[in-house]
């Protein structure tokens, strides 16, 4: 999120448009909830959610859950969780285990802190908890490492049954639909807000479902870029909808009376969702486009420009297949993940010849027996990286080398290990341009010494055909 901006309580303007009178609140939770209880995907948190009766598995589960879920799609967190849960089914077993383990386990799912925090805390919930996850939604924020304010509400209301709200990307989208909020949504009046009416719109009788609910929604029809409408439960109540519908009716309106003012027109018709002048939450006049209907809520956000960075890699291969691989550093981006050397330069070919000789104390001849493979990249959420991948096949047994002190420790690994060792998606792609050019150049040698022998063969039968002329 960008930066935020609070105003003095009393000058902030709110017209009534984006809240929700009784009624209306009412209204939303008999539609959300009637519609969720047919529509709901089977979810294995939402399993142990509904039938554990130890509370403190059923907030370890929502806890990972949710983790996982913040930045990944669902489709990709349910073979994570499942491995996850079979490994360490309780928030005992995790802090017992390894952060190389916890690592190795979370390899592939990206945001790599997610499961160092998850790690750190589980281990404090033991040592200071006896294994009790508080159970509400302040106490989980305050005392929970990596719990903010979205986790803290998921876990209040979905293990504990809090009435809590949540707001996330898709309850954002929702509500800002629903009462028309074309405000910043990393402004804080706008925060405020969100979090305002979804507090105030939870079921008491029933708030963990209705928070998986409209998260749902977001996700299955409410969706950022074709929401189906026509199969929203709460299109009743979504003003946005209802502006778009106005549009339509405007535009038949006019082929009816082509003579009347368009002003007048639109006067007619959206006169009874216009909001207070200088409402802090209303989309600015300049920004609405009527033909876009609920598209234009949220607000759009720029987008973060992207940094590029080029990274040298080396793969070493020792004579047995082995490759080199090394930890990073305890913090920062991927941290303490295992990753081929890598080194940051862009510069002439001599330069890179002596850094490489330089990071793994080896000679030039041998760094300049270097083969460049290919580039492969990898779009992390603020960075891209082109990886420009060499590898040296070391002739020696068991050559020696040494690398920087930055990383962690090396450690040689065959394909198998490296697989499953905890390493990012990035590295794995490294790895299958790697393997897709060697198989190339197993391919043409073999066609080389297929060549060759057929050269030889040839010779053979052409000396026989001349012989027997010869014989003639
Ligand atoms: N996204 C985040 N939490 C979720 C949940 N509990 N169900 C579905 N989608 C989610």
């Amino acid at each position: 999120m960008g930066k935020t901006t609070r105003k003095a309580s009393s000058s902030v303007v709110i017209g009534a448009i984006h809240n929700f009178s009784d009624k209306e609140v009412e209204l939303f939770r008999e539609k959300l909830l009637s519609w969720y209880d047919l529509n709901k995907r089977k979810l294995p948190w939402r399993s142990i959610a509904a039938t554990e009766a130890d509370v403190n598995k059923r907030a370890y589960a929502v806890w990972v859950s949710e983790i996982m879920l913040q930045q990944t799609q669902v489709a990709v967190v349910l073979k994570y969780f499942e491995k996850w849960m079979s490994k360490w089914p309780t928030v005992w077993d995790l802090a017992t285990t390894t952060l190389e383990e916890v690592n190795r386990v979370w390899a592939g799912l990206g945001y790599y802190s997610r499961a160092r925090r998850l790690h750190e805390a589980a281990v404090k919930v033991v040592k200071e908890m006896d294994g009790n996850f508080p159970s509400s939604r302040d106490s989980l924020i305050k005392n929970i490492p990596g719990v903010g304010k979205y986790t803290g509400g998921a876990i209040a209301s979905i293990a504990f049954g809090n009435a809590v709200g949540v707001v996330d990307g898709n309850v954002n989208r929702v509500l800002a639909r629903i009462r028309v909020i074309g405000s910043d949504l990393s402004n804080l009046t706008t925060i405020d807000h969100m979090w305002k009416l979804a507090d105030e719109l939870v079921d008491p009788n029933r708030p963990g479902d209705f928070n998986q609910a409209m998260m749902e929604l977001g996700a299955t029809v409410c969706t950022p870029k074709s929401p189906s409408c026509a199969s929203c439960p709460v299109q009743d109540l979504c003003i946005a909808y209802r502006q778009e519908g106005n549009h339509k009716a405007s535009l038949i309106a006019s082929n009816f009376f082509l003579k009347e003012s368009s002003e007048s027109r639109k006067e007619k018709i959206v006169t009874d969702i216009e909001c207070l002048p200088g409402c802090d939450l209303c989309l600015r006049k300049e920004d609405l486009d009527e033909r876009y209907g609920v598209h234009n809520y949220p607000s759009k956000k720029l987008k973060k420009e992207v940094k590029e960075q080029v990274l040298i890699i080396i793969l070493l291969k020792q004579t047995d297949g082995q490759m080199l691989l090394l930890k990073r550093p305890k913090l920062g981006l991927l941290a303490n993940l295992w990753e081929f050397p890598s080194i940051s330069c862009e510069e002439s070919n001599e330069i890179l010849t002596q850094h490489i000789s330089e990071f793994f104390a080896l000679s030039k001849s041998v760094v300049n027996s270097r083969n460049f493979v290919g580039d492969a990249t990898h779009v992390f959420s603020h960075i891209k990286q082109t990886y420009r991948i060499y590898k040296i096949d070391l002739k020696e047994d068991k050559q020696l080398v040494s690398w920087p002190s930055t990383y962690q420790s090396g450690k040689w690994m065959s394909k198998e290990e490296f697989l499953n060792s905890a390493t990012s998606n990035a590295m794995k792609k490294v790895l299958k341009v790697v393997n897709t050019w060697e198989q190339k150049v197993k391919k043409s040698k073999r066609t080389c010494s297929d060549d060759h022998k057929d050269n030889k063969k040839q010779r053979t039968i052409s000396h026989f055909f001349k012989a027997a002329t010869k014989n003639d």
